[in-house]
């Protein structure tokens, strides 16, 4: 599929130059027809709740097909901070957990919360400035520790974590690592059959265009400590049963499945069977020649770029020196992008953006820069 025929499934690109996918994409076309049928079906009584119950199942099934990984190695949940939650339960006693202090909430909640039950220690890194998150966690990294959560790209500055590095040091000393996908899986990445981290998970609202609610968490179910955060008939062992007994769990990852938001996953088998349609390499190659062509301006037009890392296709900028950003002047030319609590303008590339979006959004922003008074 050219970026051209993707886009054309995006009714809401036809009205606004969408660089907000880091927060929400619109919908797509054929997902947002499978949650109406859904939902007719619903509403006409013509549905088969056991159907419906069955879609996070097929589910884990295409999204194993889109990633490489093995289908009993999935479990399906509804929110990144669950999958943290489960995962940094593997963090080995007596180890200590590595997370950047500016990590995501998702990440860094389940990890303080850890350390309240368990008394485990946490080290959450604090960023020296000019210093990236990459060569804060890697100097943060040794003996003592159990286990690294860390998301590729982080939204308050774009940076594309080197996962291969941080990977390659932790299993150096022993430790295992939680990547957290949520912005990269889907635009930047898609085959994960060789990925270096020991758990990976995403949430799959944002560059996978489904409806909230739909997450994938990946690991070898040989790893013992990785237990459920809510043991329910979903994390049982075939054959489901759903009154008393005893508990008998899972061998496969899907011990550590959430009961299932049946819409969510409606629509997560129809997004799931649009972005196969892609190819990772071209989608990849686009959205980081976009990025990079916009930071240029960007940073010609006098921006910061808070990136002090690797590139990737989300870019974050602020304002020159004594200047603030005016949001009504990037509305009022159809762009939907956020400016972040800083100050800064916070735009991301998906494959239905063009280079006309980029250049659009530079000249905005700089028709949008009033003097702070
Ligand atoms: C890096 C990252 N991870 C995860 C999420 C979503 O977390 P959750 O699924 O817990 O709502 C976001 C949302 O913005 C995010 O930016």
């Amino acid at each position: 599929m050219t970026p051209e025929e993707f886009r054309a499934q995006f009714p809401a690109l036809r009205t606004s130059i969408w660089l907000d996918t880091p927060g929400a994409p619109p919908g797509a076309s054929r997902v947002i027809d499978s949650l109406r049928r859904a939902l007719d079906d619903w509403a006409s009584g013509t549905f088969e709740w056991t159907e419906w119950d069955s879609a996070a199942d097929h589910a884990r099934a295409d999204f194993a097909r889109y990633t490489g990984i093995p289908a009993t190695h999935i479990a399906s949940q509804g929110s990144l901070a669950e999958a943290a939650t489960t995962a940094v339960r593997c963090a080995p006693p007596g180890k200590t957990v590595v997370v950047s202090a500016d990590e995501f909430r998702s990440v860094l909640f389940p990890a303080l919360a850890h350390r309240s039950s368990t008394g485990a220690a946490v080290h959450a890194v604090t960023r020296r400035p000019g210093r990236s998150r990459t060569a804060d966690l890697l100097a943060a990294i040794d003996d003592t520790t159990g286990l690294v959560l860390v998301s590729e790209v982080l939204t308050n500055d774009g940076e594309l974590v080197d996962l291969q590095a941080i990977c390659d040091l932790a299993h150096h000393h022993g430790a295992l690592v939680f990547a957290n996908l949520t912005q990269t899986l889907g635009v930047l990445v898609s085959d994960l059959s060789d990925h270096p981290a020991d758990l990976i998970a995403a949430h799959g609202y944002k560059w996978m265009l489904c409806p909230r609610g739909a997450t994938w968490l990946i690991a070898d179910p040989d790893l013992k400590l990785l237990r459920p955060h809510a043991p329910s008939w979903k994390t049982a062992a075939e054959p489901q049963q759903y009154f008393g007994g005893s508990y008998t769990e899972s061998e496969t990852l899907t011990r550590c499945n959430a009961s299932p938001a049946w819409l969510s996953w409606i629509g997560a088998r129809t997004a799931l069977n649009l972005l196969n349609r892609l190819d990772g390499d071209d989608c990849r190659q686009h959205v980081l020649n976009l990025a990079a062509a916009y930071t240029e301006q960007m940073a010609s037009n006098g921006f910061r770029i808070l990136n002090v890392g690797r590139r990737s296709h989300v870019v974050v900028a602020s304002p020159p020196p004594r200047y603030r950003l005016d949001a009504n002047a990037l509305r009022s030319n159809g762009i939907r992008a956020t400016i972040t609590e800083s100050g800064a303008l916070r735009v991301g590339f998906h494959y239905f953006n063009s280079s006309a979006d980029a250049d659009a959004a530079a000249v905005a922003a700089c028709a949008g820069l009033v003097p702070q008074s």
